[in-house]
């Protein structure tokens, strides 16, 4: 029984509990007791800025700093929320406090500012809207490997309505960008690719992947894959980076289309939505598209091969279970397994940054 927990502060949650053990009190150290409690109430901290986000904060704050006064107006806040909320956002990391005004930290200015093409906060607003209410019910997923999305009642699937709005699909690929962007380019400057002309990128989104590996690389030329509705977010992102001449779209869909022949063949973000015959069936397309020397380069949040570190990546294959039918994230061993029985002859796997890693095979 806990007899007695302090008062939380700063970023920990409590600094020495006496817990009864049966025979008497024992205290317990801090972190363990702070770790459980940062794990079991991390939905307060998400809610937070998935609420702020919503609100759109950051992009009231980007505009000018206010005070709480000023800003309890503009997003209507209750006089009993406004001050805790704010507040709550400064010790998060996520706002700045001096002198009774509020500021954006350098990152959420940068990042969570819908006016600024950096802006990432649509993946938050898909979270806020449909994730944070699905994950709800994954002790439901848990038991029946069933997606909790709103497939499960028989409603309209969320992708196939994003595919039919043209604004949002461009915000939601421009968001996936964002995410993206900082290992497209450690891939476009790690990779060998002065041994390499034709790049094809599967599954390419707004195009950042090839986009990156083509700015860096002057000598390489680049395919996008992606479904059709995507081309014209795609060919503008070329555009504006001044690549129009080297890289271009090709409709299609990976499962029904051959793949465009390459001599480096990318997916990022692709496999984990998959099932494992899904999968292999990717990875098998992938080698028909190369010829002999190519690479089959694919990256995404690679859970490490004891599956005990990469919390971000196994929390993502509960993720894939909430949204898909068969989905899920997998280990550089599984990947590299299933490339060698396509017929890669080496494979490799190299960590980008943060969750993410890559695993190339060569043909
Ligand atoms: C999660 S996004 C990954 C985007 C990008 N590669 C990245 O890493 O940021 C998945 C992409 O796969 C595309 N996609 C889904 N099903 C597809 C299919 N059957 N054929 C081609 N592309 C597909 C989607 O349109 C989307 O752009």
């Amino acid at each position: 029984m806990i007899r007695s927990l302090p008062k939380m502060h700063g970023h920990s949650l409590c600094e020495r509990i006496l817990l009864h053990t049966g025979k008497g009190f024992i205290t317990m150290s801090e972190p363990p007791l702070d770790h459980i409690l940062q794990v079991g109430l991390g939905f307060w901290a998400s809610k937070t800025l998935l609420s702020a986000v919503e609100m759109e904060l950051f992009t009231e704050l980007a505009k000018h700093p206010q005070d709480l006064e000023s800003l309890r107006g503009r997003l209507g806040l209750h006089p009993r929320s406004a001050r805790d909320f704010l507040d709550a956002l400064v010790a998060l990391g996520l706002l700045e406090r001096r002198d009774h005004q509020y500021f954006n930290t350098a990152s959420t200015d940068f990042f969570l500012d819908k006016r600024k093409p950096s802006y990432v906060g649509g993946v938050l607003e898909m979270a806020n809207l449909r994730l944070y209410p699905f994950w709800n019910h994954l002790t439901a997923a848990l038991r029946t490997g069933e997606p909790q999305n709103e497939t499960k009642d028989g409603g309209p699937n969320f992708f196939s309505a994003l595919y039919a709005d043209a604004e949002r699909l461009r915000g939601f690929l421009k968001a996936m960008t964002g995410l993206s962007k900082e290992a497209n380019r450690i891939i476009a400057s790690r990779f060998p690719w002065k041994n390499y002309a034709a790049v094809l990128d599967v599954g390419t989104a707004q195009g950042d992947l090839i986009v990156q590996v083509a700015l860096a690389n002057p000598h390489i030329s680049g395919i996008g894959f992606d479904l059709p509705e995507v081309a014209p977010i795609f060919e503008d992102y070329v555009a504006v980076n001044g690549l129009s001449s080297r890289v271009v779209f090709h409709a299609g869909s990976f499962f029904r289309d051959p793949l465009p022949n390459a001599d480096v063949v990318m997916m990022g973000h692709i496999l984990h939505d998959w099932s494992l015959e899904e999968k292999q069936l990717l990875i098998r397309k992938a080698y028909e598209a190369l010829p002999s020397g190519g690479a089959l380069i694919v990256y995404e949040s690679i859970i490490d091969d004891d599956r005990s570190e990469n919390a971000f990546g196994l929390l993502m294959s509960l993720n894939m279970l909430i949204e898909t039918p068969a989905g899920f994230d997998y280990t550089a061993a599984d990947c590299m397994g299933w490339m060698k029985e396509a017929g890669f002859r080496e494979t490799r796997k190299e960590h980008l940054l943060g969750p993410d890693s890559m695993v190339v095979g060569f043909k």
